[in-house]
């Protein structure tokens, strides 16, 4: 796993948007207004019939994308999703099956961890970026602030419960690169297919992370 490609995607955007994809079609529209607010960072979640074409679909027609999966849960998971050309993988968890696939694979990956000791194992397998799941209902920033004492060289993209409202505690840290979220892109103004709409929002994530970066360089 090379960590400087990872970090490279992590960094690239505020927010790794959550995206559900009905319809490959609308998940080009959502990559594109994403990235017109100079958010690139898109994971469609393999939750859905159409996830597989939305991959395909964003990575063959959306350039200024970087689009991920998440969701991946087995290693079949993780092959298709780098088969239809994610640039990244996501997983709520890990398993020593889907670790060892993952470690082997070409497509960077971000485990899903949410206790030292689950970072740990992934460790093992040479992963030091996680996607922290569920980042609120695990203890949110002050866990993750924690994790930084013994754990320094790790880095996360924490997701589960944010928000606007509390993604300045995330961004403020050292251990985290982006966050993700489904507000940014959610479902209904995706099936509106309201873009401009989540163009503002990513716009208003960028405005409140800078001023966060601001005030931390004093
Ligand atoms: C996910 O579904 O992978 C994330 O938990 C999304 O969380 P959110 O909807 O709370 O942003």
């Amino acid at each position: 796993m090379d960590v400087n490609l990872v970090d490279r995607i992590l960094d690239a955007a505020p927010v790794m948007a959550v995206v559900v994809a009905r319809d490959p079609a609308k998940a080009v529209g959502v990559a594109r207004a994403l990235a017109a607010a100079g958010n690139p960072l898109v994971e469609i979640t393999l939750r859905t019939p159409a996830a597989l074409q939305a991959i395909k679909a964003v990575a063959a027609e959306v350039p200024g994308a970087l689009v991920g999966a998440g969701t991946i849960l087995t290693p079949k998971d993780y092959e298709a999703a780098a088969h239809a050309g994610a640039v990244f993988g996501v997983s709520p968890g890990a398993t020593p099956s889907l670790l060892k696939a993952a470690a082997a694979g070409p497509m960077p990956f971000l485990p899903g961890a949410a206790t030292a000791s689950e970072l740990m194992l992934a460790m093992e397998y040479g992963f030091s970026r996680f996607k922290f799941f569920p980042a609120e209902q695990a203890g949110g920033a002050a866990t993750l602030r924690s994790l930084a004492g013994p754990l320094p060289h790790v880095r996360f993209c924490p997701t589960g419960g944010i928000g606007p409202g509390n993604a300045s505690q995330y961004w403020a840290l050292r251990n985290v690169a982006c966050v993700g979220g489904s507000w940014i892109a959610p479902a209904e103004l995706i099936e509106a297919e309201a873009f401009d709409k989540i163009t503002a929002l990513a716009k208003d994530a960028a405005v409140i992370r800078a001023k966060v970066l601001q005030a931390a360089r004093g």
